[in-house]
C-alpha cells in the first residue's frame, strides 16, 4: 500500500505548483467545473457498466434500494449535498471510487473515498501529489472534503476506461497508436519528475482514457504510492513498494533508488503494448523477481516479428539494469521511435496477435471475477493473464529472496551508485 517509511514530504510546494484547498462542508469552492468537458450520461466508464455493484440513481432519486442507501450512508452529508452519487466505478483495499454529478452544474466527477485510518498512507501520498499538479495528462484534483473518518477527493472523471480495454475495443492497433499513448505518458512522467515526484506505480490499470472517443487523451492516475522529493534536493528512496510485474530491479535489490524506477515501468508498459505479453512473467513471485534482477526478457514469439527495430531499441533503453544508464523521460521524448511515430512499420496492424493476447487476459480476468471457487491469483496468472497481480510487492517476499545465494550474487553484481 503506501510507502510511509520513506515518504519525503516537501515542507513547501515545488515551484510552479498548484494547490487545491481542502473544503470542509459544502460551501462553494472556486468553480472549476469549466475544466471538465460535458459528458453524456451514457458515457460511463466501461467498468461501471460491467460492475454488478453499479449503483444508478434516477434524477428523481426514486430508484433507491438497500445497496444505494447503504452506500450513500458511507458518504458524509456535506459531500452528498453537493454531489449526487451515480455509480461505483472502482475499488481499492481502503478506497472506493464513485461517479458523481454536481447537483447544480450537472458536471460529472469522480470521488475517491478513502478510510482515514486504514488508508492513511495512501491518501497522504495521493493528496500530497494531487494538490500540487496541474497537467493535461494527469488526473486533476478539484476539491477535497475531510471528515474525522474519511477523505473524499473530488477529481476529474475519466470515462474512457483503462488503456488495455481501449485497445481491445478499438479494432486496430499500430505502433503509431502505441507511440501516441506513450508520448502522453512520458510527457506526464517528465512533468512529475521535474517536480520531484516519483509515481512508483505506473501500470496500464492506472492509465485511464479521458473519454470514450478515439482521440481521447490518456490520464495518469493513482498516486497512492507516490513520493515527493524533499526541498528540491535529490533524495533516494528506500521503501520496497510497487506492483510486482512493474517493479524496477533496484527496488528488488533493496538499493536506494530514484525516479528512474518509473522509466523501468514505462519500458514494461511499452513491451506489453507491442506484444500483449509481459516481459517478466515468472510462475511465482520469486521467479518473477529473479528475472527482473537480470533484466531477463526477450523478443521471442510471433508478435515480435512485425515490431520495428526502433521500438525494440526504445524498450531496450528502458529495461536497463543500471538506473543511471536508463533513458530519462526527456530522453524518451527525443527517441526516434516516439519522435517519428515509429517510422517504417508504423502503420502495420499489430492488432490480431495483440488483441488475442489481451482478450485471453480479459477472459482470465472475467473468469477470476466470476469464480467463486477462490482460485488463487497465482493460478490465474499462470494461465497467461496480463492484469498485474492485484497484490502489492510484499517486503517479506523480498526478504526471502535476499536469503537466496544466487540472488545475492546478482545483487552484488548490480552497479553501485
Ligand atoms: N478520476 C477517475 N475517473 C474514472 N475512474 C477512476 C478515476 N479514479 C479512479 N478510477 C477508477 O477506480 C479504480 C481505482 O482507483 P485508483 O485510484 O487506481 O485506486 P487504487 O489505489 O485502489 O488502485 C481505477 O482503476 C479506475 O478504474
Ligand atoms: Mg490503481
Amino acid at each position: 500500500m503506501g510507502c510511509v517509511n520513506s515518504k519525503l514530504v516537501p515542507e513547501a510546494p515545488p515551484p510552479n505548483a498548484h494547490l487545491v484547498e481542502t473544503v470542509y462542508g459544502h460551501q462553494d469552492a472556486k468553480n472549476k467545473a469549466n475544466r471538465t468537458p460535458k459528458l453524456r450520461q451514457t458515457q460511463l466508464h466501461e467498468r461501471s457498466i460491467r460492475d454488478p455493484q453499479t449503483i444508478i440513481s434516477t434524477p428523481q432519486g426514486q430508484r433507491t434500494n438497500k445497496t444505494v442507501a447503504r452506500y450513500r450512508d458511507k458518504f458524509d452529508p456535506r459531500v452528498t449535498a453537493k454531489y449526487d452519487i451515480k455509480a461505483l466505478i472502482g475499488r481499492g483495499s481502503f478506497s472506493r471510487v464513485v461517479r458523481v454529478e454536481n447537483r447544480v452544474t450537472r458536471q460529472p466527477y469522480a470521488i475517491k473515498m478513502i478510510d482515514r485510518v486504514q488508508g492513511k498512507e495512501v491518501f497522504e501520498s495521493e493528496l500530497n501529489v494531487l494538490r500540487r499538479v496541474r497537467h493535461k495528462y494527469i488526473i486533476q484534483l478539484v476539491e477535497v472534503f475531510e471528515t474525522p473518518g474519511k477523505v473524499y477527493m473530488v477529481m476529474e472523471l475519466a470515462t474512457g476506461g483503462e488503456l488495455f480495454d481501449r485497445i481491445i475495443a478499438k479494432g486496430s492497433f499500430t505502433e503509431r497508436d502505441a507511440t501516441r499513448v506513450l508520448n502522453m505518458v512520458v510527457d506526464g512522467v517528465q512533468y512529475l519528475h521535474a517536480l520531484g515526484i516519483t509515481h512508483r506505480d505506473l501500470k496500464p490499470e492506472n492509465l485511464l482514457y479521458y473519454h470514450p472517443g478515439h482521440d481521447s487523451k490518456i490520464m495518469i492516475t493513482d498516486f497512492g504510492l507516490s513520493s515527493i522529493m524533499k526541498n528540491g534536493v535529490e533524495n533516494f528512496m528506500m521503501t520496497t513498494c510497487g506492483t510486482p510485474e512493474y517493479i524496477a530491479p533496484e527496488i528488488v535489490a533493496r538499493k536506494p533508488y530514484g525516479c528512474q524506477v518509473d522509466l523501468w515501468a514505462v519500458g514494461v508498459i511499452t513491451y506489453i503494448l507491442l506484444s500483449g505479453t509481459m516481459p517478466f512473467d515468472g510462475h511465482n513471485r520469486s521467479r518473477l523477481y529473479k528475472l527482473i534482477l537480470k533484466a531477463n526478457f526477450s523478443y521471442v514469439g510471433e508478435h515480435w516479428k512485425d515490431v520495428s527495430d526502433s521500438a525494440k531499441d526504445f524498450i531496450g533503453k528502458l529495461l536497463v539494469l543500471e538506473p543511471h544508464l536508463r533513458i530519462t523521460a526527456a530522453q524518451c521524448q527525443q527517441h526516434p521511435w516516439l519522435l517519428t511515430n515509429a517510422a517504417g512499420s508504423a502503420n502495420k496492424n499489430l492488432h490480431r496477435t495483440i488483441s488475442q493476447n489481451l482478450l485471453q487476459r480479459q477472459s482470465t480476468q472475467n473468469s477470476a471475477k466470476s469464480s467463486k471457487s477462490g482460485k488463487s491469483v497465482k493460478s490465474i496468472k499462470s494461465q497467461g493473464s496480463l492484469r498485474s497481480d492485484p497484490h502489492r510487492v510484499l517486503p517479506e517476499e523480498i526478504d526471502a529472496l535476499h536469503r537466496d545465494p544466487e540472488v545475492l550474487a546478482d545483487i552484488a553484481s548490480l552497479h553501485q551508485y
